[in-house]
């Protein structure tokens, strides 16, 4: 049985076997509705798009059309993995759009939040729109939106944030196999149709990507340093069991430089910030423990590998007062 609402009874999926069966009939499902024609879809490598390109190649394979923008503020190893699982593993119809370039050249010297937002979420409906223009006979549009994304905008708490964005003149029918899952089933979902661990149980990751995490105007330098800083933060949670543990956890570079010493010499250079929280609704949040010898060891390895950086910090700061995100 496939609703177009989730039923009050619903059981919550959290085994392989639930899972399987959810798969099986949005298989059946989604060819019933698109039978011959074509699908177009963002794919982020996020865990909502990657559940729904997964469930489409699953029903029908070389129909679906997934395009994936790099807008340059992903994390490192990113649009890598999107390539590998997707066109590698999955035999995906993908087209990989490198557009970090032109993100960063609209962003140059943009220094309010707001607007930074503004250009990254326009820019990237620009990029996409014009990749759907280069294609023929694309019917419809699939979207990751899940259930919480239609309560909330149902009860006006937020936009429908997945719904469409698109220029006027493109219309195509929708196609939201998971909009009746809660998050969490949205993962069972995922495992089971074979995406790895670290695509399914990923913490939360904002769209504006590392471009809130670099304050004020973003250069190329202190992006850089944002994404190694945070590479070596993950891979130190995932070796000190912290992974599936903390929330959300993730480094910040902000725009200003202090003085330090290196190799015998004075140093003057950007500081990495580092922010690990935990939550349930990420309304209110509080700080983790990381041990204190993990603290000195990232200290050591940030200030060694990162480029351009003499100094780590750790912000100690619960929600409220503190927002998760710098901006
Ligand atoms: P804040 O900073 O408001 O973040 O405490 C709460 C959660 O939302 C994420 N976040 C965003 N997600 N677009 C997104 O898709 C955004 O612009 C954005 N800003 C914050 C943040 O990472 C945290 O999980």
């Amino acid at each position: 049985m496939v609703f177009d609402r989730r039923p009050d009874d619903m059981v919550r999926i959290t085994t392989t076997e639930l899972a399987n069966q959810f798969i099986a009939d949005q298989v059946a499902a989604l060819r019933e509705q698109v039978k011959d024609k074509k699908v177009l879809l963002a794919l982020s490598g996020g865990v909502d798009s990657s559940v729904v390109a997964a469930l489409l190649i699953k029903a029908i394979g070389q129909q679906l059309v997934c395009v994936h923008v790099n807008h340059g503020l992903l994390r490192k190893g990113e649009p890598e993995q999107v390539i590998e699982v997707f066109r590698n593993q999955m035999n995906a119809n993908l087209i990989y759009v490198d557009a970090t370039d032109r993100f960063l050249d609209k962003l140059k010297d943009v220094t309010d939040p707001e607007t930074k937002r503004k250009i990254i979420g326009g820019e990237f409906i620009e990029v996409f729109a014009e990749e759907a223009r280069k294609l023929d006979g694309i019917e419809f549009l699939a979207q990751g939106t899940i259930w919480p994304d239609i309560l909330e905008s149902e009860h006006g708490i937020k936009a429908h944030h997945n719904a469409g964005g698109l220029p006027e003149d493109m219309k195509f029918e929708l196609v939201e196999p998971v909009k009746i899952l809660f998050k969490d089933e949205v993962r069972v979902v995922g495992k089971a149709l074979g995406l790895p661990d670290n695509m399914v149980f990923r913490q939360p990751f904002p769209g504006p990507g590392l471009g809130v995490r670099c304050p004020g105007a973003i250069t190329r330098d202190r992006l850089e340093a944002v994404r190694e800083s945070d590479a070596i933060l993950r891979e130190e949670f995932a070796k000190n069991g912290l992974e599936g543990k903390v929330w959300q956890y993730f480094t910040v570079v902000p725009d200003f430089k202090s003085t330090g010493v290196k190799d015998g010499k004075r140093s003057f250079e950007w500081s990495v910030i580092i922010r690990a929280v935990n939550t349930s609704d990420a309304m209110t949040a509080e700080v983790e423990n990381i041990p204190f010898a993990l603290m000195q060891h990232l200290v050591k390895r940030i200030t060694s590998e990162v480029k351009g950086v003499n100094r780590v910090l750790y912000d100690f700061t619960p929600k409220p007062t503190g927002t998760i995100e710098f901006e």
